[in-house]
């Protein structure tokens, strides 16, 4: 059996990049609030325990879930959502609310990962890059081009050991600000982390063009089973 979980929602964000009126997390999706589709799949998984949202300043919690204040910055945010969580919860995951087409099976599939055995200190949703990537120090002059066999584009959930997670958010603000996602500041705690293969689609919400298609494939999805196929 594996150890309760507690989940943390990061909604904090504002979505410049969509552009929207209010902040993306709570923008319709699909007849319903983004953040919505997230809290459901969470629901699903019997190991969770407990589900706390990083909110936006002005708005509510799901029905089901705790809400904190987000902070200035997404580690930030979850970090506030942490202080919140069951002391006797020893596995968290993370999860952007701007990632609404993840399924609870692949929440299991993190949360098995970090169970099967103690190697591993966080397990992490992932997926084969599709693009060749440069690196390039000045956004012009190509340095070099790591083999992209070896290159995996990484998601949320992330399911992490709560000792790891919260000795790695004990770095310093200007690390909390420059993290673009909270594996990496366990890396450079030292810690171990795995990749989890998602086999399913599960790309952030970023710009308008990315809101529509999940809009499409989340409202077919809804009207397939509405109609019981
Ligand atoms: N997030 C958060 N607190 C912040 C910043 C981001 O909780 N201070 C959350 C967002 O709500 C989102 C996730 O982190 O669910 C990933 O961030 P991103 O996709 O960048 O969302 P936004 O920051 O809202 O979008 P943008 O960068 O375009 O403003
Ligand atoms: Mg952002």
């Amino acid at each position: 059996m594996s150890a309760t979980a507690v989940a943390l929602i990061v909604a904090a964000g504002r979505g410049e990049r969509l552009g929207s009126d209010g902040p993306k997390a709570f923008v319709p999706l699909a007849g319903r609030p983004m953040l919505d589709w997230s809290v459901d799949a969470l629901q699903q998984v019997s190991a969770v325990g407990q589900i706390i949202v990083a909110l936006p300043e002005g708005f509510e919690a799901p029905q089901g879930t705790v809400g904190v204040a987000g902070g200035a910055v997404r580690s930030q945010s979850v970090l506030n959502a942490l202080a919140a969580a069951d002391p006797g919860a020893e596995v968290v995951v993370v999860h952007d609310a701007a990632r609404p087409l993840v399924s609870a099976a692949l929440i299991e599939d993190c949360i098995a990962a970090l169970d099967q055995d103690g190697r591993w200190d966080a397990a992490i949703a992932a997926a084969p890059v599709k693009d060749t990537v440069k690196r390039s120090l000045d956004g012009v002059a190509v340095a070099e081009t790591p083999a992209r066999s070896e290159l995996w584009a990484v998601q949320t959930p992330q399911v992490f050991r709560r000792e790891a997670l919260e000795r790695a958010l004990g770095c310093s603000e200007a690390e909390l600000a420059a993290a673009s996602d909270d594996a990496m500041l366990v890396e450079a705690d030292g810690g171990r982390v795995r990749l989890v293969h998602c086999q399913s689609e599960n790309f952030k919400v970023t710009t308008s063009a990315d809101l529509a298609l999940a809009g499409q494939m989340l409202g077919a999805a809804t009207e397939l089973r509405a109609s019981g196929v």
